[in-house]
């Protein structure tokens, strides 16, 4: 259990090892992907949080063997049964999405719900094109919101050409699309983590020179071990913080670096910060590093096109960094930061200017002027995990910084706050 009120101050450097928890979005898919093949898999450095409870409990829901333990078993037949009640998707959006596709093309009927986030979230994005697809869905809001309802049933198959870059979309309609076939093309290549772990199932996948995306249908694929990495927007909280706290240095070991992922790291490069990447031998379909970070003064930059989207999660962090950074950053080409967990567009530029900072918002990103950041300061997480963890880090460059909901955080790193406490070199005992 997270506290749902902290209270950050600055102290000492941050020194030592971290070694992060699983990535979220690959902790969801190996669940989910593993329980739509046949056969018995073995996963390792699963994310123990609440969101990734949200899609082990739907599959269970579903009639899918869920053994917990060191290493979690997931055993299928490959098909899901009706569940007998609503899945409750938490906060989850990766949770709703892709089971909302999953779910499509097996003759049931699945109603899915979720929290006061979640049901505030835009769902037409995966609800329209499954329709287009032969499914019965609706939901609250014209069929925009969640509750939705499914009912699912052999589906047509078919090109969609989305007007977002979004992995959940993405893979709501490859996981659609299983048995009939299906092409996707984005507009900009968001995170591969489904293209990946289909190919290892045994799919048959492959991305053309136009950006299409096509999954040939009827592959029986094949349940596959996975052993998670560490999750590169979780290492991003240490990335920052380590740059931005004098005298220190952190070693984050394990962390997925997957070119789809990395931004951060490009982005945070840009702006000034000493970070050094020692490739460990992969482990599965996912690149994977150990990620040396040492303070550095930093420095505004631009962030916008491929590499907002390669850090999609991190703008959050990023933001804050940008505060403490000389001189002025602008991010652009992220407007679906506005329909995340919370509108994070205005909550960054909220907490940045209770810290004393200049925020210009825009419809796509913001104009921080950076500078000094000063404490005391109450920011409000807003039910959203990464708006708590960003101001945390604040807090500890520019405290006294209070959090509000901070129990949030639960959502995505359970043990955020004793890994911060141990690179403090405060260590709990018990
Ligand atoms: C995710 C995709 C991203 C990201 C989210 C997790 C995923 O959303 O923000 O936290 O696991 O597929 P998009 O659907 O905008 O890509």
């Amino acid at each position: 259990m997270v506290p749902n009120r902290i209270e950050l101050s600055p102290s000492g450097p941050l020194r030592g090892e971290v070694v992060v928890p699983g990535d979220k979005s690959i902790s969801h898919r190996s669940l989910l992907l593993n329980a739509l093949a046949r056969g018995e898999a073995r996963i390792r450095g699963l994310l123990p949080s609440e969101d990734v409870r949200a899609t082990l409990g739907a599959v269970r829901a579903m009639g899918v063997v869920v053994e917990e333990g060191p290493e979690i078993v997931v055993r299928s037949t490959g098909a899901l049964a009706e569940p007998g009640d609503v899945l409750d998707c938490g906060n989850s959006g990766t949770s709703i999405r892709l089971l909302a596709g999953a779910v499509a093309s097996e003759p049931m009927f699945v109603v899915l719900s979720g929290d006061a986030s979640l049901r505030r979230r835009p769902m037409k994005r995966v609800l329209d094109p499954l329709r287009a697809m032969g499914a019965r869905v609706d939901g609250r809001g014209g069929g925009d919101r969640a509750p939705i309802a499914v009912r699912g049933g052999e589906l047509r198959g078919m090109d969609h050409d989305l007007a977002i870059a979004s992995a959940q979309v993405k893979s709501a309609l490859l996981l659609a699309g299983r048995r009939t076939g299906v092409r996707v093309r984005e507009p900009a290549r968001s995170r591969d983590h489904t293209e990946r772990m289909l190919l290892g199932m045994g799919a048959s996948l492959a991305v053309d020179a136009d950006g299409w995306i096509g999954l040939e249908g009827g592959a029986d694929l094949r349940a596959i071990d996975v052993d998670v990495p560490g999750d590169p927007s979780s290492a991003a909280f240490w990335l920052v913080a380590a740059s931005l706290v004098p005298g220190s240095e952190v070693v984050l070991r394990r962390v997925g670096v997957n070119p789809t992922r990395s931004g951060i790291l490009d982005a945070l490069r840009l702006m000034g910060a000493d970070i050094t990447v020692e490739p460990v031998a992969a482990v599965g379909a996912e690149p994977v590093a150990d990620l040396v970070v040492r303070h550095a003064p930093l420095r505004g930059a631009r962030i916008d096109g491929d590499l907002a989207l390669r850090s999609l999660d991190e703008l959050v962090v990023l933001g804050v960094a940008a505060g403490f950074a000389e001189g002025e950053t602008v991010i652009a080409d992220a407007a679906e930061l506005r329909v995340k967990e919370s509108d994070r567009i205005a909550e960054v530029a909220k907490g940045l200017r209770a810290l004393g900072i200049e925020v210009e918002e825009r419809p796509d990103g913001m104009i921080i002027q950076g500078g000094a950041p000063r404490g005391p300061a109450t920011i409000d997480a807003h039910g959203d995990h990464r708006v708590a963890m960003a101001f945390a880090v604040a807090g500890c460059v520019a405290g006294p910084v209070v959090v509000e909901g901070a129990a949030t955080i639960a959502t995505s790193y359970p043990e955020f706050l004793r890994d911060l406490e141990a690179l403090r070199g405060h260590h709990h005992h018990g």
